[in-house]
């Protein structure tokens, strides 16, 4: 069975407390960056378009706004959390985007468990955009994790910043949209290069660059589901020999 909103929103005020404490230990780290192969290039992400059904996401365009749109009348989905490791300490960390769970973790909320695919079990919300877990189930993971829409209906920004410092840690996800709607950047923080996304779909290194969103107007959103790929997929992916949470940008600019 899924979840309610009322228990999700319990676990939510949990997690949102342990936050505010991983914030305040650990955002000094935020412009501390370890080395990575040299030959890679940051604003970089990994476009999954030639591996996934594109045609099949972008027909859902219209079934998940509706939904969304109903979601949005009950006001009942919490605000997305950029964490501590944003660029600019002074912009909001909950700047006004909301997040739906496709499902939830039985175990207390903790970053890295994104991936213990066990813990994780199907909401309500994953019956509801019954479509989109369909398409889910066609993309390269072998078992799935935390699933979220992330969207807005006001033109606020998603602030820079990493999602965490864990260099040694490469989270296996896809964020992908039906849309172009979201300006959905990676940014190098030492050139100010930003680069948008400009493809339906992307999997980036999350650590060793910062990401954001600029404000757009009416309804937009994007979805990330954090798992585990095949193993036929993990084999196409070259891996750098240092710091594997820059897997994604090593295969987007080194063997690409
Ligand atoms: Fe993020």
């Amino acid at each position: 069975m899924g979840k309610s909103s009322t228990e999700i929103q319990t676990m939510n005020s949990s997690t949102q407390m342990a936050e505010e404490i991983s914030k305040k230990s650990l955002a000094e780290d935020t412009l501390v960056f370890e080395e990575v192969d040299s030959r890679i290039t940051y604003p970089s992400y990994k476009s999954f378009d030639e591996f996934i059904d594109v045609e099949r996401l972008r027909s859902l365009d219209g079934y998940i706004t509706q939904k969304i749109r109903r979601r949005m009348n009950a006001q009942s989905d919490y605000k997305f959390y950029t964490g501590p490791y944003k660029l600019n300490d002074s912009v909001a960390d909950r700047p006004g985007s909301r997040m739906i769970y496709l499902a939830y973790s039985e175990k207390p909320d903790s970053y890295f468990d994104l991936d213990k695919t066990e813990f994780w079990h199907p909401t309500e919300a994953a019956t509801e955009f019954a479509l989109l877990t369909d398409f889910i189930r066609t993309l390269p993971f072998k078992s799935t994790g935390r699933m979220l829409i992330m969207y807005d209906d006001a033109p606020r920004e998603v602030p820079a910043h990493r999602d965490h410092v864990e260099t040694e840690i490469c989270h296996e996800f896809l964020w992908f949209r039906t849309n172009m709607k979201k300006p959905f950047y990676m940014l190098n923080h030492e050139t100010g290069e930003k680069k948008y996304v400009d493809t339906y779909s992307a999997w980036f290194d999350s650590v060793n660059q910062f990401h954001g969103s600029d404000p757009s107007e009416g309804l937009s959103f994007s979805i990330r589901v954090d798992g585990i790929f095949t193993d036929e997929f993990r084999e196409k992916i070259p891996k750098p020999e240092i710091n594997l949470a820059s897997t994604p940008s090593f295969w987007a600019t080194v063997a690409s």
